[in-house]
């Protein structure tokens, strides 16, 4: 394994930009993996599939299963130095529209994950300036403010053009520099958090909520939620993880930054759980769901805590921006690196096509909480089909035929887990037929084509 010394872009690539330093690549992939996904669904699942025996789960899943689709991307970006359309197309020609399958994912994924990101800047503001004054009926005040026709997508365009400056900027002056000032100032303001949580006296609940393990909830349900969560939470099946591993040195160990990777955001998970969980209980309120948690419940927590709510709102939102902002620039790198190397386009360019696609996207998706509220595909609105189609369809496709051709077509020598023998039986099977077989059942059920 490479440690934490500087690698050094061999001039062989020197048109191709490579991480700076060890430290760079596992701050930039953890910053990818860490995001939205971690800090309000994670917790909230984890709490309501049965606490500790999720987390037995969904580590098991992590460290056995979902480590392979992330070794193969991290595996096809280190050995063919393109991004996912190229490493594809490495492969074999007709594996091309593969690769922009996976980059029509990673923007579909956009669509809906950069319209959060809005909300976030606007509630990081509203704290800032102390506009939201003690008293308000939060539910309504997210309602109506989501509902607005302008002022959600102004602040979806603005997230937008943040986290476009970076990939705009290069990978080691723009990707890596954000990830290395903002995954470090992220870690402390979550690990402050969690200790002022510990001090509330619901600590003790918002623990027992998200660890007590219910082993009766071990059910085909549990493992789907955990499996969905685990690829998600990865950003694998979308080429992210190809694109950061084609900016690694070749010497890199890929198990061994895989296993970094995996149990980093596990803990930052794990602790996003710590921070929430205690303060929710403490104020008797429920430990609801997705958006709501963070921008209802949440809001009336900060208003109760006897001191200095105010400043921990805003600490928590910026948290929450860095979060959602190191994974928005994964997202856009791995369709700028596409656009760039297959369309033969400059690397400005490609960040401006790729940003008015994400525009286009994003009027629909913002509005679906007010004026498109109605208008329904499939019985979805815009954001929510979007999320369904790219989380629940395409990420675990993706996923499935990355395992299948990287085992069957590429077939990575033993190198890939050092040499080990063992391992690399064990490795073989998963890859070829484990990893596919589960992705396919959780493809099916996500289908509703199988009911559990
Ligand atoms: N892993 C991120 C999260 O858990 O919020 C989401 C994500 C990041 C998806 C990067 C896709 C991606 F390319």
């Amino acid at each position: 394994m490479t440690n934490a010394t500087e690698i050094k872009p061999s001039s062989a690539q020197s048109a191709r930009p490579e991480w700076t330093s060890h430290m760079g690549f596992i701050l930039a992939s953890l910053g990818s993996a860490v995001g939205l996904g971690n800090i309000w669904r994670f917790p909230y699942v984890m709490g309501k599939y049965g606490g500790g025996a999720f987390l037995l789960v969904y580590m098991v899943l992590m460290c056995a299963i979902c480590i392979i689709p992330l070794l193969c991307e991290l595996f096809m970006g280190q050995k063919y130095k393109k991004a996912v359309v190229g490493a594809y197309e490495s492969v074999d020609k007709r594996l091309k529209s593969l690769g922009w399958l996976n980059v029509f994912t990673v923007i579909l994924i956009s669509g809906f994950y950069f319209a959060v990101g809005g909300w976030i800047i606007h509630y990081v503001l509203i704290y800032f300036t102390g506009a939201i004054p003690h008293g308000t009926d939060y539910a309504q005040y997210f309602n109506n403010f989501a509902a607005r026709p302008v002022l959600p997508l102004l602040y979806a365009f603005l997230f937008l053009a943040v986290s476009a400056i970076f990939p705009y900027r290069g990978v080691n002056s723009g990707v890596e520099k954000a990830n290395k000032i903002m995954m470090p100032a992220f870690l402390i303001m979550l690990l402050f958090l969690v200790i002022i949580s510990q001090t509330l006296p619901g600590a003790k609940d918002g623990l027992e909520f998200i660890f007590k393990p219910d082993f009766s909830k071990f059910n085909a349900e549990m493992f789907l939620i955990a499996f969905g969560q685990a690829l998600f939470s990865l950003s694998v099946g979308m080429g992210a993880m190809m694109t950061y591993g084609s900016y690694l040195n070749k010497d890199t160990s890929l198990v061994d930054n895989s296993y970094i990777i995996i149990f980093g955001e596990t803990l930052i998970a794990i602790s996003a759980g710590l921070m929430i969980f205690p303060a929710v209980f403490t104020y008797g309120l429920n430990p609801g769901e997705g958006p709501g948690l963070v921008f209802v419940t949440l809001p009336e927590v900060f208003e109760q805590l006897p001191f200095c709510g105010n400043l921990i709102a805003v600490l928590f939102f910026v948290l929450l921006l860095f979060a959602a902002l190191t994974s928005s620039i994964a997202m856009l790198e791995t369709s700028i690196a596409a656009f760039r190397e297959s369309l033969n386009m400059s690397r400005q360019k490609a960040t401006l096509a790729v940003c008015a696609i994400v525009v286009v996207l994003l009027i629909p998706c913002t509005l679906s909480f007010g004026l498109l509220k109605n208008i329904q595909v499939f019985g979805k609105t815009f954001f929510d089909l979007f999320d369904f189609t790219s989380s629940t369809v395409l990420l675990p496709v993706n996923s499935c035929l990355l395992c299948l051709i990287v085992g069957w077509l590429v077939k990575p020598s033993d190198d890939i887990v050092k040499g080990n023998k063992v391992l690399y039986f064990i490795f073989n099977i998963l890859l070829k037929y484990i990893v596919p077989a589960l992705l396919l059942f959780s493809i099916l059920c996500g289908l509703n084509i199988i009911k559990l």
